[in-house]
């Protein structure tokens, strides 16, 4: 074969495609319900936003970045994340100095040069949402209750947010400098990249996969040992708040996330049914961002839900709808066929298809009944599709012949009656 998708991208067809969009229309309503309206950003950045913004040293911003120069030999990058565009966007438009709160969400693809395996690709979806202006916990609390709320639309169950906090940037250098000193004897095992991120950003190490940087983790200096007063007292707010909210969360000392501009507040959700190492979504706040990309002084805080291992996971819906598939007899028949389809795609009664190669009942049929087949993939309701037969003698009679594929039963109902037959059937 000559032609092949991208390694680590993907072609995604029905039913897949549809759960992706039930995702998105699911994000719209939730996420607009609670106030949120969409951004949409390029897909392609300013380098420099990036490495200013996820952290020079970051394993995103160190390797895994799709960069090149333009024909002018500007340095453009794929974006591997949405943080950094929104926030530049916010700031050339003058949104960061508008009304406060400012609240947006997004669904979009993102690139990074990952090893693909199971649930990592280079180009995958993410959705997420951003809260800007609000210094307090209250953010936090709106910003977890929203994203589950729409976890819940989808049918998930059971599922705990993992919380730490960074603190600020001066908490975030007392820790580092303390790791440097916990891990220096215990250093020997590590690679050359390890190495360089312990010299030069120790916090790092935690997004190290490899288990001698793990090993030597447990046990490490925690961050929250190292939070200044008011990032104390602000993680403590969060928690009893959370709590209150009936948000089911865990501490999880280990997690700082892997991208430079958090401050205080992170948090992960991960899936039994993911691998370990793979979070449904991650977030936190990041308040000094939105000043280091020129603009004013704004706190701010928000989440990424990684939209290819959220749909791999979610519970399957229950089927809901029905299909008619009308089948003309003949080329003869084709233009009745039509208009039936379009007297039934005017009755709201599910989806109308109609079997255009007009190849006769027998094989068209067959195909009807592969539908039936296929109806759970494409969450129809089994009792709920119809064959539509039209032949001759329908066509001179001004009726249709409807056939329940479920259990073959069959009735010819004039055209007029069509709204009241399927207001009671289908
Ligand atoms: P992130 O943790 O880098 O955070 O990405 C968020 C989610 O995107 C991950 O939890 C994961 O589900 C998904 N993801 C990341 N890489 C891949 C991949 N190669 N293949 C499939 N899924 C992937 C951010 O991107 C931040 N911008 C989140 C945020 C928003 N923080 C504040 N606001």
């Amino acid at each position: 074969m000559k032609y092949r998708a991208v390694k680590g991208t993907r072609d995604l067809f029905p039913p897949e495609s549809e759960r992706f969009a039930r995702a998105e229309e699911a994000a719209r309503r939730v996420f607009g319900a609670h106030g949120y309206g969409e951004v949409r950003t390029p897909s392609l950045e300013a380098t420099e936003l990036f490495a200013r913004s996820v952290g020079e040293t970051t394993d995103i911003v160190h390797k895994e970045m799709y960069t090149f120069l333009d024909r002018k030999g500007r340095s453009l990058t794929l974006r591997p994340e949405n943080t950094a565009g929104v926030v530049r966007a916010i700031v050339e438009n003058r949104l960061a100095s508008g009304p406060m709160p400012l609240r947006l969400w997004y669904a979009g693809p993102q690139f990074r040069y990952e090893r693909p395996q199971a649930g990592r690709y280079r180009e995958f979806r993410q959705i997420g949402a951003e809260l800007l202006g609000v210094p307090g916990p209250a953010a936090e609390i709106e910003i977890l209750t929203m994203l589950f709320a729409f976890l819940g639309a989808l049918g998930f169950q059971g599922l705990v947010v993992a919380l730490n906090s960074v603190g600020t940037a001066a908490s975030r250098e007392d820790f580092g400098k303390a790791l440097q000193g916990y891990l220096a004897s215990r250093s020997e095992g590590f690679g050359e990249d390890d190495r360089r991120k312990l010299a030069e950003n120790p916090l790092r190490l935690f997004d190290s996969k490899d288990p001698a940087v793990r090993a030597a983790l447990e046990g490490s200096p925690r961050t929250t040992d190292f939070l200044d007063p008011d990032s104390k007292r602000h993680h403590e707010e969060v928690r009893r708040l959370l709590g209150h909210a009936g948000i089911p969360f865990r501490d999880e000392p280990s997690l700082v996330r892997g991208l430079d501009y958090y401050t205080r507040t992170v948090f992960e959700v991960a899936s039994s049914e993911l691998g370990a190492q793979d979070a449904i979504l991650g977030g936190g706040r990041y308040d000094k961002l939105v000043e280091s990309l020129g603009g004013p002084p704004l706190p701010a805080i928000g989440f990424a839900i990684g939209e290819d291992r959220l749909v791999q996971v979610a519970p399957r819906p229950a089927p809901s709808g029905g299909l008619f598939y009308v089948l003309p007899q003949g080329p003869e028949e084709l233009d009745e066929a039509l208009r039936v389809a379009a007297e039934l795609r005017s009755l709201a009664a599910g989806a109308v298809e109609v079997d255009l190669l007009a190849r006769g009942f027998k094989k068209a049929m067959a195909r009807a009944n592969a539908l039936l087949e296929e109806a759970a993939s494409r969450g129809l309701e089994r009792e709920k599709i119809f064959a539509v037969l039209l032949g001759a003698r329908e066509r001179e009679d001004s009726t249709v012949t409807i056939k329940r594929l479920s259990s073959g039963d069959q009735e010819t109902v004039p055209r007029a009656q069509l709204a009241a037959w399927i207001a009671g059937r289908a």
